[in-house]
């Protein structure tokens, strides 16, 4: 297997039923990809402009200021709060991460990569691509010896699934016992919304009611794309086990995956404000309380979907079956399909569409019994 062998890009069978949308007299909601659609933070915008003399190369280990915005981060927002500028480290994106986190550990053929069972598919194409083994599994019991890398996403992308500092415990000791790296891809971390997630932060792996007081084998992923809207500024970071952070850093001095200097500053700066965080999740809670009862109403049941930014919807019939349904409401869902071979009946309805937009799709789901 090697990077010639991936398969066409998936999103490229959408494109039948986004053109079927597109025919709606009052026009297409699309509510598939999930791309930020509200402006990228004036101050975070300043602060970009503010660096654009970026004359030297940028530091692969990130700039001292983004480092320590990092750790601040951490302890004021995820309650990680032993971690010091050398477990971390900014990275370009995070989806590029996740493809080649594989490459970076110099994992390959025989080793085997677990991702969840319904996951964003970037984890087995980082497997793939290296010749590893993909393997989809949630239950920590089911890991298998010869696991070296163990992908969790909390909340999860489509699902929403979101892991309790109990479950994340119990991920923890296992991925030990396999002498495994377990990589927590927590990029949805703010946006908790139903059950406890209503009340109390989503935990990271990192957590010290989770680490047994160690971070040995453990990494937290996280990105600035959607809490921030910076998807365009490919911001993201990792923190953790200072050995993998370090083996990771060298790797990536080598190949020379330098976060530039400027969106370097914009992510130190961006860190630093929970204000813009707080307002953005606001707009993500108005889309979802119009779009979760509408779907409910057009006969959907919502799975999951607890926190993170995307209803997981079945009608209990075939996901294309029900894409087809949408785009005749000029409505374009991302169909299960995409997230693995168990989510074949469902669609993942993302809040990533002008709250306008949001509430014409409402208005249209209410109007029909799908
Ligand atoms: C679970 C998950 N991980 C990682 C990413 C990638 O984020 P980034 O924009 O930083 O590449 C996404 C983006 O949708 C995601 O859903």
């Amino acid at each position: 297997m090697s990077v010639h062998d991936l398969a066409d890009y998936p999103w490229d069978a959408v494109v039948p039923y986004r053109e079927r949308a597109a025919q709606h007299p009052q026009g297409l909601v699309d509510l598939s990809v999930g791309s930020p659609v509200d402006p990228t933070p004036e101050l975070i915008r300043r602060a970009l402009a503010e660096a654009t003399d970026a004359h030297a190369y940028p530091q692969t280990v990130g700039t001292p200021s983004l480092r320590e915005a990092i750790v601040a981060w951490y302890a004021r927002r995820r309650g990680v709060e032993d971690l010091t500028t050398d477990n971390v480290l900014p990275t370009i994106g995070s989806k590029e991460l996740v493809a080649l986190l594989p490459t970076l550990l110099g994992l390959g053929e025989g080793d085997i990569v677990v991702h969840p069972r319904v996951a964003y598919p970037t984890y087995e194409v980082g497997a793939r691509v290296v010749g590893a083994t993909p393997l989809a599994a949630d239950d920590p019991a089911e890991w298998p010896e010869g696991a070296k890398l163990i992908w969790i996403n909390t909340p999860g992308n489509p699902d929403g699934r979101t892991w309790t500092v109990e479950e994340l415990a119990a991920a923890v000791v296992r991925a030990r016992e396999l002498g495994a790296v377990l990589a927590s891809d927590e990029c949805y971390a703010e946006l908790g919304w139903d059950g406890r997630w209503a009340s109390e932060p989503v935990p990271s792996i990192l957590d010290p009611r989770v680490t047994g007081g160690s971070r040995a084998n453990l990494l937290s992923v996280y990105s600035l794309s959607k809490q921030s809207n910076l998807a365009g500024y490919r911001a993201a970071f990792l923190a953790g086990c200072a050995r993998i952070v370090g083996d990771l850093l060298t790797a990536r001095k080598h190949l020379g995956l330098m976060p530039p200097a400027p969106v370097q500053h914009a992510m130190a700066v961006a860190l630093g404000d929970d204000e813009h965080v707080a307002a953005q999740k606001e707009l993500y809670r108005e889309r979802r309380d119009a779009l979760r009862p509408a779907l409910e109403a057009a006969g959907f049941r919502i799975d999951g979907s607890e926190a993170g930014l995307y209803l997981w919807a079945t009608a209990g019939e075939d996901a294309w079956a029900s894409m087809g349904r949408l785009a005749d409401l000029g409505i374009l869902a991302g169909p299960g399909p995409f997230y693995g071979a168990h989510s074949g009946k469902h669609v993942r309805l993302a809040l990533t569409a002008p709250t306008e937009r949001v509430l014409e799709a409402a208005r249209r789901l209410q109007s029909v019994t799908l």
